[in-house]
């Protein structure tokens, strides 16, 4: 977990305003580190600070005015100056950060006791070398950058948008706190067998994520045969782009679907609700595969700030709600205060 400011309750108008966003996206970044590297970075190692740095300059960079230039233009843009050339850079700089790991784990690996993901990828590789069944080292590398960036920056924004509701919706954040110190209490950590018995933390979360709208547009498709979708004839051949913002806001399916409203995922007596059309995580073949352990992290880690801090936003101060965009989408900077509850 990661370490917030400390300030004694009564006093927290004397602490210190931070932006949590680099604490935030540092500790999530590890939970891949760790499963991929094998390892975790600290929070003040300034190299891999600016590894993260450039996975967000990835996501954001579509979003520009170069990127969409780039996305008209791509063959004539490729040679020119520009900010989307910071995404390619951006990423050249990520693929030697990993191309450095994936070589300390050929050194010292042991085949026959693989420790992470990317000892597995190197054994598929030597197992599959005679198959074409594309297990290389480029792809290893292109795994690894997708798994870093689609597993960072979709749940630190989610968690960045948490602790920014919270402090905006102080008697929410009241009734999540009563939640957790009745069924958690705090002299232990959250375990997620606590989940199914808070109805309310639960239905917090995932109105962060529909109101949040991370991922507004999932990544586009092609048709692969004439159809009818809605009356609207689609053509074999044609790039269908999901987007999943409507169906998360879609009015028939929620009472008021333009406001944070945890209700919006609770019954008549208070129990979690469960909705069909609640997809974040998109459907399909390819919907998100990391669904599972997103939702865990997202669970973990609100219900460990909340059990500890209160956040609060400076006397007088209405934060934005309004989100930087980009493939993903997180809120403006902001700066909070958290008060122990300790
Ligand atoms: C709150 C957190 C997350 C949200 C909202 C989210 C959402 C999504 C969405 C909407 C997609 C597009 C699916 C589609 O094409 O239909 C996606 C893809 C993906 N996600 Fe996540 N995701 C989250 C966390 C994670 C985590 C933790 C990981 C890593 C373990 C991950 C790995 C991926 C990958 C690798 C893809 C690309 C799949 C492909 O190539 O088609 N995601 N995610």
């Amino acid at each position: 977990m990661f370490i917030l400011l400390i300030v004694p309750n009564h006093f927290w108008f004397l602490g210190f305003l931070f932006d949590p966003h680099y604490l935030v996206n540092n500790a999530v970044a590890n939970m891949i580190c760790t499963l991929v590297f094998g390892h975790r970075f600290e929070y003040g190692d300034i190299h891999f600070h600016q590894m993260l740095k450039c996975s967000e300059e990835i996501f954001k960079v579509p979003a520009t005015f170069w990127g969409r230039l780039y996305n008209q233009y791509p063959a004539i843009m490729d040679f020119l100056p520009g900010g989307h050339q910071l995404a390619f850079s951006s990423l050249d700089k990520i693929k030697k950060f990993i191309g450095e790991e994936v070589k300390r784990h050929k050194d010292d690996r042991n085949p026959s006791d693989p420790r992470d993901y990317i000892d597995c990828y190197l054994h598929e590789i030597e197992k599959q070398k005679d198959e074409g069944a594309g297990f290389t080292e480029e792809n290893l590398l292109y795994c690894v950058v997708d798994l870093f960036g689609a597993g960072t920056e979709t749940t630190s924004n989610s968690l960045r948008w948490a602790i920014l509701y919270m402090a905006k919706y102080p008697e929410i954040q009241e009734k999540v706190q009563t939640e957790i110190d009745q069924m958690i209490g705090q002299n232990r950590q959250p375990s997620m067998d606590d989940r199914a018995r808070m109805h309310f933390t639960n239905a917090v979360i995932h109105e962060v994520q529909r109101f949040g709208n991370i991922v507004p547009i999932a990544p586009p498709r092609m048709s692969n045969r004439d159809t009818t979708i809605s009356g609207y004839k689609v053509p074999k051949g044609m790039m269908v782009v999901p987007v999943l913002k409507y169906i998360l806001r879609d009015k028939d399916e929620y009472a008021t679907p333009d406001k944070f409203n945890p209700e919006h995922f609770l019954d008549e007596n208070g129990n979690f609700l469960k909705k069909e059309n609640f997809i974040p995580f998109s459907i399909g073949k390819r919907m998100c595969p990391g669904e599972q352990l997103a939702r865990m992290e997202l669970f973990l880690f609100f219900t460990s700030m909340l059990q500890r801090f209160t956040f609060r936003v400076p006397e007088g101060e209405d934060p934005s709600l309004e989100s930087l965009i980009g493939i993903t989408c997180g809120p403006k900077p902001f700066k909070i205060y958290a008060v122990s509850r300790i």
